[in-house]
């Protein structure tokens, strides 16, 4: 009987625009809650099928209309309609947390939550719990899956969320699912012209909100693609897994975040970052007062211009004497950290192609790893370690206890981590022995990296991922996940066609960077890759990257010769800071040009820096963000009135002046240029 009712139902709603009415009308409201200012308002609501959807608007403006929620499952029949409202609660949270490094010493957590409760009306009674958060400039909201006895196991194939945009706009994104990973150059074009995207997704609709959509604490879970239905319809699209459904949990368990930032402007969605991080558990790891935020250099840039080699043989990079000299030249400039890569066994022959050769724990005959760590702990340098695995996690996973433990013996308390490997080419080893090849961003990644921060936090080592998966804000819950990589670093700009361009970076600091650190390697002197080809970007840039791209470890990239040869502009490098008691965008637009403002953790030190894409912007900055009645001298290095990425991309000014709170500066960003200023506050 109840199957001809549902079959009923189903023919009545079939025509698609009848539908759309009928549901509007006959849809229920079941619960609604607002941001702590009243401005973003989200409702629960059940359609006449008793599909549980969400809508969002803020003030009286719609942002997200009816989008619909559910599961399906491999094994089980949908989570989709036939749903009813069970019951609701709420709870407000407005605190402050300290975070032991980052972009803010103090965040505020303030938002109104609500919890609602729906079950399946007959057959399977399956019960679901959609938990909301509303923040002044964000919506989150989770699925809970209880202890249940008609879901013991959620065999999750897809995610129904969907994200149905009000209004049309731009977008900007970077596709998912391609041969390079997460490393690709952004899309930007109109809403209604998305594929299927990467998150964090950005868009600036017609009235001039500014969106992002992207998760938090995405912890044993799939990573969380965006695709396109029709128009401006978004839905969720789970990393799947080759081995089986894209998640594999037992209930109870809960998805990550689903978070939407909203925002009236660029500055603002900049800001809203810090969400993702209040979506997270706090720190689980104690006192961590052994991860060291650092600058570090490295025998690295060498190896992508193709003078040196990771391999053994005559141009074998990762030298006793080569790291000596490094070494020195760490010490002499006020760096403490050194990474060498090419230091171990696994790089002769063809290491991209499986991994297996890789030993984690065994240097190569030409690095003398215990004297080079002994001379670096005695000028205060410590290594950097590096465990490219080629994606192989079987490889590594069965060696990740002893690699680990070589490194903390070498005074590693860094390590860098690298997935070297096409999409869909991480190697892992499934219960019945099997080797599996899976997705960079897949369930069984999520699980690997979190086994691999926890067990390096047990050795009191930081990790920074290369070709990780993206960054949700666990840096909160894991304070050693210092950093990581995920999309187009520098590295690209040796490599070369395309190199990334100056839009690509504008395009990064508003999509990749909402979340969180990126060890992008700047500060490329040269301004030259491979086989002296220009990088797209003035001298002054390359100094504006430290300001703007936030990473609690960041890397003097270029070869030490260009530094020598760069005295005046290396300055900046040596002086700047790389943690932070506040950060603020001061001024930017989505894709053209972001300007930041960052004062050092623990000392009345500013910073600023700002970036362009390929056109010349004029800027009047307003320095209101310096203490009041304070005097500053302002360590200026600015691209020259001339300057241009494309025909003049070396002309620099670097001057000082005296200023306080109460001036602006007038800067020119360049086409691909950038500024870097350093606020020293002077006595009275
Ligand atoms: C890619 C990383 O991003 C890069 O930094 C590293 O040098 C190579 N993999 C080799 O591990
Ligand atoms: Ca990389």
């Amino acid at each position: 009987m109840k199957f001809w009712l549902a079959f009923a139902a189903l023919l009545f709603a079939v025509p698609a625009a009848a539908q759309v009415a009928q549901d509007n009308i006959i849809n229920a409201g079941v619960a609604e809650a607002t941001s702590p200012d009243g401005q973003i308002k989200l409702q629960l609501v059940l359609n006449g099928e008793g599909r549980i959807g969400y809508q969002v608007t803020r003030g009286p403006q719609p942002v997200i209309t009816e989008s619909h929620l559910g599961f399906l499952f491999a094994d089980a029949p949908q989570m989709l309609r036939n749903f009813t409202f069970v019951a609701a609660t709420r709870a407000s949270k407005d605190e402050t947390w300290q975070q032991p490094w980052g972009e803010w010493k103090t965040v505020r957590d303030h938002y109104n939550e609500l919890a609602a409760t729906f079950q399946e009306k007959d057959k399977l009674r399956r019960i679901v719990r959609i938990r909301v958060r509303l923040f002044d400039d964000a919506v989150a909201f989770r699925y809970e899956l209880p202890a249940q006895p008609n879901l013991k196991t959620a065999n999750i194939t897809e995610e129904l969320t969907q994200f149905q945009i009000a209004e049309p706009g731009d977008a900007w994104w970077s596709p998912a699912f391609e041969s390079n990973r997460e490393e690709q150059l952004y899309n930007h074009t109109p809403i209604d012209g998305i594929g299927q995207a990467q998150t964090p997704l950005t868009m600036v609709t017609r009235s001039g909100l500014h969106l992002a959509i992207h998760e938090a604490a995405l912890v044993d879970y799939a990573g969380m693609n965006i695709g396109r239905v029709q128009g401006r319809q978004l839905k969720a699209m789970l990393t799947p897994s080759s081995s089986g459904p894209a998640v594999v949990r037992d209930t109870p368990f809960e998805t990550p975040w689903r978070v939407i930032l909203i925002t009236p402007d660029a500055p603002s969605l900049y800001a809203a970052n810090a969400e993702f991080l209040n979506l997270n558990e706090p720190n689980k790891l104690g006192d961590v007062s052994w991860v060291k935020p650092r600058k570090y250099v490295g025998i690295w840039w060498g190896m992508h211009l193709d003078q040196q080699t990771w391999a053994t043989g005559p141009k074998h990079g990762a030298t006793t004497a080569y790291a000596k000299k490094m070494i020195d030249f760490a010490a002499a400039n006020g760096f403490t950290g050194l990474l060498v890569e090419g230091w171990n066994k696994g790089w002769d022959g063809d290491w991209f192609a499986t991994g297996w050769d890789f030993r984690f724990a065994e240097n190569t005959p030409d690095f003398d790893i215990a004297a080079v760590s002994k001379y670096g702990l005695s000028k205060g340098v410590h290594l950097i370690g590096h465990h490219e695995t080629s994606a192989n996690i079987a490889n590594y996973e069965a060696q990740l206890g002893a690699g680990l433990d070589f490194a903390k013996r070498y005074g590693e308390d860094t390590v860098k981590t690298g997935y070297v490997a096409d999409a869909g080419g991480v190697q892992a080893r499934l219960p019945d022995g099997r080797i599996s090849f899976e997705w960079h961003e897949g369930q069984i990644m999520s699980r690997h990296h979190l086994k691999v921060v926890t067990e390096a936090a047990k050795r009191h080592i930081a990790i920074d991922s290369h070709e990780p998966i993206k960054d949700t804000g666990l840096r909160r819950t894991y304070p050693n996940w210092v950093s990581r990589e995920g999309q187009r670093g520098m590295e690209y700009n040796a490599w070369g066609v395309p190199k990334n361009p100056p839009s690509y970076d504008t395009a990064m600091i508003f999509t990749r960077m909402l979340g969180g650190p990126f060890d992008f390697t700047p500060g490329i002197l040269s301004l030259k890759g491979k086989g002296d080809t220009p990088i797209p970007s003035t001298l002054a840039r390359q100094l504006a990257y430290y300001v703007v791209i936030a990473s609690p470890v960041q890397m003097a990239a270029d070869l030490p010769e260009n530094y020598e040869a760069n005295r005046a502009a290396f300055q900046f490098i040596k002086d700047v800071a790389v943690d932070w008691d506040d950060t603020k965008m001061i001024a930017g637009k989505v894709g053209e040009y972001g300007v930041f403002a960052r004062k050092e953790r623990g000392k009345p030190t500013w910073f600023m820096g700002g970036i362009a894409d390929e056109q010349e912007h004029r800027l009047s900055l307003a320095l209101s963000f310096l203490d009041k009645g304070a005097r500053y001298r302002a360590e200026i290095y600015r691209d020259g009135d001339t300057a241009n990425f494309r025909t003049n991309p070396r002309s620099i000014v670097i001057e000082q002046r005296t200023v306080t709170a109460a001036d602006t500066m007038p800067i020119r960003l360049a086409p691909g240029g950038g500024f870097a200023v350093r606020f020293v506050r002077l006595g009275r």
